[in-house]
């Protein structure tokens, strides 16, 4: 219900010009418009509001919210940031180096990220962008109030075509883009997204909604050196326009750490939505970045913890989420947070591969005796059953069934075996091993491309715990099974106990259950589990089973 002491926008108004928003830079022909019908207030209520607005509340943001409802705010995405959330990102803010000299706030509603600012850095020069003139003038009327109207400019503009003056210190870029299904944006601004992100070396998608645009008009704004912090809804980490955003946060904007909030930490009071706050550096590539999963607004903290993860990781995902989702650690399910001292994700150590697709095992995969070249004949699991069967080592290969495994490149076959090749492939054509889509699709239709023998090979789909096997045999493997492959020199006995640690502490509980029971692992879920680091896998104490 709108409060008693501001019931019209006419009434907002007043209250805002009663605490100076006409005199901070920008005012507008709108914002004038707005002044000449607003009400005069009762100076009681002017004195009372500032008193709350000094004591670090938005009685003007608070109101505005309430007489327009949340159907109203929908096509700006004016959902106002509640204040944890706004403290959290400015004490982040606050602990860069160096420190900002101006801070842009695109969107910047009733100003509560300018308020904020204005207390945090008190050199800083502070910038709103806000295409409702009542809000941009709530915003003026705010930093009037608190004193820090002299250093404050609110463009009423929009922010994808407003231009911002250079400047010589860093900009902090902060705030909550707004939240604006593409449906209701006009075709010239999805032409716009399109061309802008091409020019930033990105592709666009007609279906991204407001806040894509808004993180492609900061990395046009932005210089080398700028930062920011934005909260979002969190399904760009996800969905496929969300790729943009992924990519720029890989690319120009130097994505440095991502914060996602469970719905049920309530980011927004409008919609039970999962929020990311996403934490960048112009022009940064870190190796890692941080990822963290809160479930209530008090663990925000100052957005300093989280676990490292690999930007090759995250850029090599798909999809973000899965890699930011809750964990089972060594002693069972954690939520974000880092692993324990000693403990690593599996992916630091180690890539995850699928083996090769045959197409057509009838034909690739032979078992017994064959014409073809014994030099093509790769020993391979080709059962998840014959990795239950090894327990912890696969010793020897001779019970293996073989893969025919060609060369891409025939010419490079003597006389003979090039006779011996062409005779099997004759007879594999009229067994139809062209035509199917895999062989259509690999180089050479007649070349699986098995993956080099992996020290660790690991089932990763069935009704039990994934069995974990060191193949001292040298086998290849199809995609029944996984390889591990390690990312950096990991002696014998690292693998041993890597190994043995996996298959003695992972259970089906860390894999992706399907109705049935099953359960699988993919490839990039089983980088996820924990393991000892290098160090503690060798130390002599090394957790065992
Ligand atoms: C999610 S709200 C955030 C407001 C404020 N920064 C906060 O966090 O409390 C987004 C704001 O962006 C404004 N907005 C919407 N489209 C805009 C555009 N194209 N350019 C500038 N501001 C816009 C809305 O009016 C709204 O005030």
């Amino acid at each position: 219900m709108p409060s008693p002491d501001a019931r019209t926008a006419a009434d907002l108004a007043g209250i805002a010009l009663a605490f100076g928003a006409r005199d901070v830079a920008g005012w507008s022909d709108a914002e004038e418009r707005l002044a000449r019908t607003a009400s005069r207030p009762d100076p009681a209520v002017v004195r009372r509001l500032r008193a709350e607005l000094l004591d670090g509340g938005d009685p003007l943001g608070e109101r505005f919210c309430a007489l327009r409802s949340a159907e109203l705010r929908r096509p700006l995405g004016a959902t106002y940031t509640p204040a944890p959330i706004v403290r959290a990102m400015l004490a982040w803010a606050r602990r860069q180096r160096p420190l900002p000299s101006r801070i842009v706030d695109p969107g910047a509603g009733s100003g509560r990220y300018l308020l904020a600012a204005a207390a945090t850095f008190p050199d800083a020069e502070l910038v709103g962008v806000e295409i409702d003139p009542l809000a941009a003038m709530l915003a003026r009327g705010d930093l009037a109030a608190i004193g820090a109207g002299a250093r404050t400019t609110v463009h009423l503009a929009d922010f994808r075509a407003c231009t911002l003056p250079r400047t010589t210190g860093p900009t902090l870029f902060v705030g909550n883009p707004p939240y604006v299904r593409h449906h209701r944006l006009d075709e010239r601004w999805k032409r716009w997204l399109v061309d802008r992100a091409s020019s930033l070396g990105c592709r666009a998608s007609q279906l991204a909604g407001l806040h894509v645009h808004f993180f492609v008009a900061t990395a046009i704004h932005a210089r080398p050196g700028d930062r920011g912090a934005y909260v979002t809804a969190a399904e760009w980490l996800d969905v496929n326009y969300g790729r943009l955003v992924r990519d720029l946060l890989m690319g120009v904007l130097g994505a440095t750490g991502i914060h996602v909030l469970e719905p049920a930490a309530q980011p927004f009071a409008d919609a039970a939505t999962t929020a990311a706050i996403t934490c960048f550096e112009v022009g940064r590539r870190p190796p890692s970045l941080r990822v963290r999963r809160v479930e209530t607004l008090d663990d925000l903290g100052a957005l300093d913890g989280g676990r490292s993860i690999r930007r090759d990781r995250l850029e090599a995902a798909p999809r973000w989420s899965p890699l930011l989702a809750t964990r089972r650690g060594p002693d069972g399910p954690r939520s974000g947070g880092r692993p324990p001292v000693g403990y690593v994700e599996l992916g630091d150590l180690c890539r995850v591969h699928r083996g090769a697709v045959t197409g057509a095992n009838a034909i690739w995969i032979v078992d017994g005796a064959t014409d073809v070249p014994e030099s093509f004949l790769h020993p391979t699991v080709t059962k998840a059953r014959e990795l239950f069967a090894a327990g912890a080592e696969l010793l020897d290969a001779s019970s293996l069934r073989r893969v025919i495994d060609l060369p891409i490149d025939l010419d490079t076959l003597d006389d003979d075996d090039r006779a011996r090749v062409e005779r099997f492939l004759r007879r594999a054509a009229t067994m139809g091993a062209k035509a199917g889509y895999i062989a259509r699709t690999r180089r050479a239709w007649w070349s699986v491309g098995l993956r080099a023998p992996a020290p660790i090979l690991a089932t990763y789909m069935a009704r039990r715990p994934p069995a974990f096997v060191r193949n001292r045999a040298q086998a290849r493997h199809i995609n029944i099974a996984h390889g591990l492959y390690p990312r950096l020199p990991l002696s014998a006995t690292a693998l041993d106990r890597l190994a043995d640690y996996l298959a003695t502490r992972t259970s089906v509980a860390d894999g992706r259950t399907y109705a049935g029971g099953l359960t699988k692992f993919e490839p990039r879920e089983m980088e996820r589990l924990l393991v000892p680091d290098p160090d503690l896998l060798v130390a002599s104490d090394a957790p065992r089973a």
